[in-house]
């Protein structure tokens, strides 16, 4: 039986307008648009951790972000259990919808004391509570997290990088949200934490039941957390699929790419191994067709445009690759 999507992103699309510099501007040239999402169709379901992995610069904190409210996206739609998410009050929307940020001490107040924070948050969105049961949501809250309640008068700084991070997914937890957006919410820490951190996640999950998508370059992380993987070129998604069928038999050429810089025991595995050629495509003007098309191994001129449809070749894989259309897919020896 498949379960219902809890969040549906359909074909949304950001731009962000460049500043123009002085000589752009006395030479009267138009301004341009950095179109940082180009159609990106993705779902998650209740209770399941969504990995999205892809280089620097293609789009993953913006997509967050628009989901969490912090950007509007210009064209598509967000769903929230079919609803249109922009319907939402946003007070509502912020309950359910939270992020956690790469950098905890950056998004954590340094002057406040960790108890002023998350009684603040919950003064703030939990206008009903009293103020013992502010108190007392606060230690379960840190309790949750794997800290003592002991320590809940210092400030950030007192705190480790690890443990500003427990703190940064106790003030996301506050408000019992049903989805925890983590951008790369691992990569500032040092490697023995960086596991912990994860663990915490998970077992969070499982406790209280929340979905996670999952940010992050470190492709070993996502495929420890995550039941479904999405990969990202160039503002749009070029592969989805369960992790394990994803990281076994990936049929995008970006995704074959990046799965090739894992170091992997398995000659069978290291055969399917093709190199990202050139740099990365000005987001300023992507190619018309397929983004990948610039430095992809196997291009040919149909590649060109327009942008591939999504092919479902089975089993809730989705790849955006021309080939995979064709009974010719497979990678050259
Ligand atoms: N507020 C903004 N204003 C202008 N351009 C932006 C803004 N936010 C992101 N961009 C641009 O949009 C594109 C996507 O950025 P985004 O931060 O979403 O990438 P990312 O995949 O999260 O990268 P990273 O792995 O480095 O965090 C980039 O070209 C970036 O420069
Ligand atoms: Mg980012």
């Amino acid at each position: 039986m498949l379960i219902e999507p809890l969040l549906e992103i359909r074909d949304v699309s950001k731009t962000f307008p460049q500043p123009r510099t002085l000589l752009e501007v006395l030479a009267r040239q138009p301004k341009r648009t950095l179109h940082a999402l180009r159609g990106v169709s993705l779902m998650l379901r209740p209770g399941e951790t969504l990995g999205i992995v892809g280089e620097s610069g293609c789009g993953k904190s913006t997509l967050g972000r628009c989901l969490a409210g912090l950007h509007t996206p210009e064209g598509g739609e967000i769903l929230w259990r079919r609803q249109p998410l922009s319907d939402i009050r946003r007070a509502d929307r912020s309950r359910r919808i939270q992020m956690v940020f790469q950098d905890p001490y950056s998004s954590l107040n340094p002057r406040m004391t960790i108890a002023q924070m998350l009684d603040e948050v919950l003064f703030v969105h939990a206008p009903s509570m009293s103020s013992a049961e502010r108190r007392d949501r606060t230690d379960s809250l840190l309790q949750m997290v794997g800290l003592s309640p002991g320590l809940k008068n210092r400030l950030p700084h007192a705190f480790s990088g690890g443990q500003r991070q427990r703190i940064s997914i106790a003030r996301a937890l506050a408000l019992e949200p049903e989805v925890l957006v983590a951008d790369e919410p691992v990569s500032a820490l040092d490697v023995s934490v960086q596991a912990q951190i994860i663990n915490l996640l998970e077992s969070l999950r499982e406790k209280l039941g929340i979905s996670i998508i999952f940010i992050a370059h470190d492709l070993n992380v996502v495929r420890h957390i995550s039941h479904r993987v999405a990969v990202m070129y160039l503002g749009q998604i070029v592969e989805t699929a369960a992790t394990e069928t994803l990281f076994g038999n990936p049929q995008h050429p970006y995704t074959q790419a990046l799965l090739s810089a894992i170091p992997v025991p398995d000659p069978d595995i290291r055969s399917l191994q093709v190199g990202v050629q050139g740099e990365l495509p000005d987001p300023l003007s992507p190619p018309p067709g397929c983004g990948f098309s610039t430095r992809c191994p196997f291009v040919m001129d149909k590649c060109e445009k327009p942008i591939p449809e999504f092919f479902d070749s089975g089993g809730e894989h989705h790849v955006r690759c021309i080939r995979a259309h064709s009974s010719t897919f497979s990678v050259p020896a």
